[in-house]
């Protein structure tokens, strides 16, 4: 049977307070500019939100915010620092395969949780990431790509990694507002030195 790593990020979401198992808890860029472009009381949505950094910064711009996570710990960070800024999230436990979408979001953003399921089932989600979209609406997705193999502290995590640009091929209908290739390095606790390869995407919905 294949081994699956338990993954880094659980025991930091299960710690109380901050927020900072990814970018230090702050929003991300993208999030930041393509929200404040936005008008407040649009429907946002994330996927594979963690701890919430990037739910818990559009709620608190006034976009009525639906996220999920399939982490118990992270939905129960996300609910609990939503309680205590006094901002109102849905946030609850789900499997991205499993989620419904079942109404029509201006904003999606799925950021470093698609690689972490195979190839085929991404390519589901994508799909359905696209079609719950709304017009004019946009997509904000990044990934984790084979350039860089999976490290070793985290055999099994990543059964999904997309091939360079393979990611933009998926939204050739949209408006591509932005692309980016990057590679980072760094260290989880007790874990060694490795890289990631990865690419970042901005669309809209024409
Ligand atoms: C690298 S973390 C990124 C978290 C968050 N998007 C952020 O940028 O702070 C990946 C997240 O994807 C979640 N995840 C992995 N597989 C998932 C699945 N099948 N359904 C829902 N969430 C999943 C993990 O629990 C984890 O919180």
């Amino acid at each position: 049977m294949e081994k699956t790593t338990k993954p880094f990020w659980e025991d930091s979401y299960k710690r109380p307070g901050r927020i900072d198992t990814f970018g230090g808890g702050q929003p991300e860029k993208d999030v930041v500019e393509i929200s404040g472009r936005m008008n407040p009381g649009l429907n946002a949505l994330d996927l594979g939100c963690g701890e919430g950094r990037n739910a818990l910064y559009l709620a608190s711009k006034g976009f009525n915010t639906t996220a999920i996570d399939i982490s118990i710990s992270g939905i129960q960070k996300l609910n609990d620092l939503a309680g205590k800024n006094n901002v109102n999230i849905d946030a609850f436990v789900c499997d991205i395969r499993e989620y419904s979408f079942n109404k029509a979001f201006d904003l999606i953003v799925c950021s470093g949780c698609l690689h972490l399921i195979k190839r085929e089932e991404w390519q589901q989600v994508l799909k359905k990431m696209k079609d719950a979209t709304a017009t004019g609406g946009y997509n904000l997705v990044g990934i984790f790509t084979d350039v860089e193999p999976e490290p070793e502290d985290q055999r099994g995590l990543m059964v999904g990694l997309f091939k360079e640009g393979e990611l933009y091929t998926h939204y050739q209908d949209w408006e591509i507002i932005e692309t980016r290739t990057f590679s980072l390095e760094h260290q989880h606790p007790d874990g060694p030195k490795h890289k990631h390869s990865g690419n970042n995407i901005v669309a809209r919905k024409k």
